[in-house]
């Protein structure tokens, strides 16, 4: 990066969440808890959910992820209140809202990062295996930012994270399930982003790599040990803050490494003539053209996108 590219006025102001409260959910573990823990140090009041699952969703046993991450922030002098309820039904995710209303009598940003894994290829894949992970990561970011979306509307303030995936972002063999709910909350967020711009709610995403349960059998073991949460955290921290301007974005971030992704769209090749349209095989010899991401633009909302399509404007 060149050092016109930084932006050093920024960089001099501490990142701070005093009188801020947040919630995290899936933040047992891995992510999440890494999250929970920056945001505590940095003063924010954190409601820590999480709803104790093994990595494919079967219940843990008598174990609370959450409690033991309450208890690590308030040993480090912060505040924190767990829930203990699954994203994945309605009533979960009115259940956060409650427990940060109840504790702290406000929220102003979710972190949407509890998740599961199912990994199996596509034939060998049963509904059940499709259900549980959309269930946990699409349906279960609609929960928990349903309820508290209205209340950042209201109050004219809120950050929201969904997190994302290489698997939905590229694909990934053994991943339909996790790559199409991963990909649903790209969608969620580029709307929820449009509809919240006014009221100063931002909406971004993250696709994090990390080492975790979730990654451990799949990563190589010398990469894992580069790979500690650690290095998302300072990426949602910033996306978090008030002073980012940023909405609707798409940021990649591992081992301190971050970049941003986005859906793009070649230049429209218009091959309708006198009102009629065109022939499969004048689609053929266009091919090159027509598939080409050469000069591909990204647009800020689906009607920006028709106007240039369409030749609108
Ligand atoms: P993790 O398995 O360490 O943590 C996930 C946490 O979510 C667990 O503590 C689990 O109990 C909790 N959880 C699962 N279902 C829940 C539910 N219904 N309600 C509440 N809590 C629930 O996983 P990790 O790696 O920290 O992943 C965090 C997020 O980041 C996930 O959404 C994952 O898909 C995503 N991600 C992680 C990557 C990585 O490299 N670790 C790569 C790309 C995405």
């Amino acid at each position: 990066m060149s050092a016109e590219e930084t932006n050093p006025s920024l960089g001099e102001t501490t990142i701070r969440f005093d009188g801020q409260v947040a919630i995290v959910t899936g933040a047992g573990g891995g992510l999440g808890r890494a999250y929970a823990l920056a945001l505590a140090a940095r003063g924010a009041k954190v409601v820590v959910n999480d709803v104790s699952v093994n990595r494919d969703g079967s219940s843990e046993g008598g174990v609370s992820r959450a409690d033991a991450v309450v208890e690590e922030i308030c040993a480090a002098g912060g505040e924190a209140v767990a829930n203990y309820d699954s994203v994945a039904t309605q009533k979960g995710g009115e259940s956060l809202l409650h427990t940060a209303m109840s504790h702290y009598e406000r929220v102003d940003i979710l972190i949407n990062n509890a998740g599961i894994l199912r990994d199996k290829s596509f034939s060998k894949m049963e509904a059940d295996d499709w259900e549980a992970v959309r269930s946990v990561h699409l349906d279960g970011a609609f929960y928990s930012t349903h309820p508290v979306f209205k209340v950042m509307r209201e109050q004219g303030y809120g950050r929201i994270m969904m997190t994302s995936s290489a698997a939905g972002l590229f694909g990934n063999f053994g991943q339909a399930n996790y790559s199409a709910a991963k990909l649903g909350l790209v969608g969620l967020m580029l709307t929820l982003a449009q509809e919240g711009k006014k009221y100063n709610v931002h909406v971004n995403t993250v696709a994090p790599v990390a080492a975790s349960r979730m990654t451990e059998t799949i990563l190589p073991p010398d990469m894992l040990k580069q790979l500690d949460p650690e290095f998302v955290v300072p990426l949602v921290l910033w996306l978090c803050a008030s002073d980012c301007p940023t909405t609707g974005g798409i940021f990649n971030a591992a081992m301190g490494t971050f970049s941003q992704a986005q859906v793009v769209s070649g230049a429209p090749v218009a091959l309708a003539q006198n009102g009629k349209p065109p022939s499969p095989e004048e689609v053929a010899q266009q091919w090159n053209a027509v598939a080409s991401v050469n000069n591909a633009t990204s647009y800020p909302n689906a009607m920006a996108f028709l106007s240039d399509f369409l030749n609108m404007s």
